[in-house]
């Protein structure tokens, strides 16, 4: 296996020790600015219902809980090695019942339609077998005006492309659209170096 082939399978569903300690640092180091971008974009409010999909080390959820009162923040990853970090690092709001993490994929898990306020995905999208169907998902398990930040980059690195696709901007604009996001998309974008990151916020 080519080097790019492996970092592209870690960076899919990290595991073992390279896992556990290169990709959290390579997450939490070159994926930071991109979530902080995120958690603007998400507006939360005291009381809501959250939802990340492949949340990796559980940074984004950890501040995100912070800052919840009655509200809630659940994650799904399938990662074993991530989800042994994520729930490390908010051991004391799961004590709490303020975040609950499932280890399991997105696309298998069954989850209640119209039951959160905002839902977001970081660096995900480029491993789904079918964004448009798990972002069609994504729609259904929303609230009615509910909020999907969708946060993605143009050019992660060496990559294997048929393990991490990347998507443009309109990929990304139709795939929301088409998911039923009638109540408007729009897409934002910073520079990170030279290279921009993205941040769709698609209202339902
Ligand atoms: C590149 S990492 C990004 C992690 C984190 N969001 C960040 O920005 O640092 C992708 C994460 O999504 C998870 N993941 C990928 N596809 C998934 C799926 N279909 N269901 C659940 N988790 C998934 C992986 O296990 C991994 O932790």
């Amino acid at each position: 296996m080519s080097f790019s082939d492996f970092f592209s399978e870690q960076a899919k569903r990290p595991s073992g020790l390279f896992g556990k300690l290169i990709m959290s640092l390579i997450f939490s180091k070159g994926n930071a600015a991109l979530n902080q971008f995120t958690y603007e974009l998400m507006s939360v409010q005291k009381d809501d219902k959250v939802l990340e999909i492949g949340f990796g080390t559980g940074t984004l959820i950890n501040k995100i809980a912070q800052q919840l009162d009655k509200g809630m923040i659940e994650g799904i990853d399938f990662s074993d090695a991530m989800i042994s970090i994520a729930k490390k690092r908010n051991k004391e709001y799961i004590k709490n019942g303020k975040v609950k993490l499932y280890n399991d994929s997105f696309d298998e898990i069954n989850l209640e339609p119209d039951s959160y306020n905002t839902i977001c995905s970081v660096n995900t999208i480029y491993f789904l077998d079918n964004p448009g169907k798990t972002i069609k998902k994504v729609a259904e398990i929303l609230k009615p005006t509910g909020r999907f930040v969708l946060a993605f980059e143009e050019k992660p690195g060496k990559i294997n492309d048929n393990i991490f696709k990347l998507y443009t901007i309109d990929e990304v604009h139709d795939f929301l659209i088409q998911a039923g996001f009638l109540g408007g998309v729009t897409m934002n974008s910073r520079n990170k170096g030279k290279e921009l990151f993205h941040c769709a916020v698609a209202i339902k």
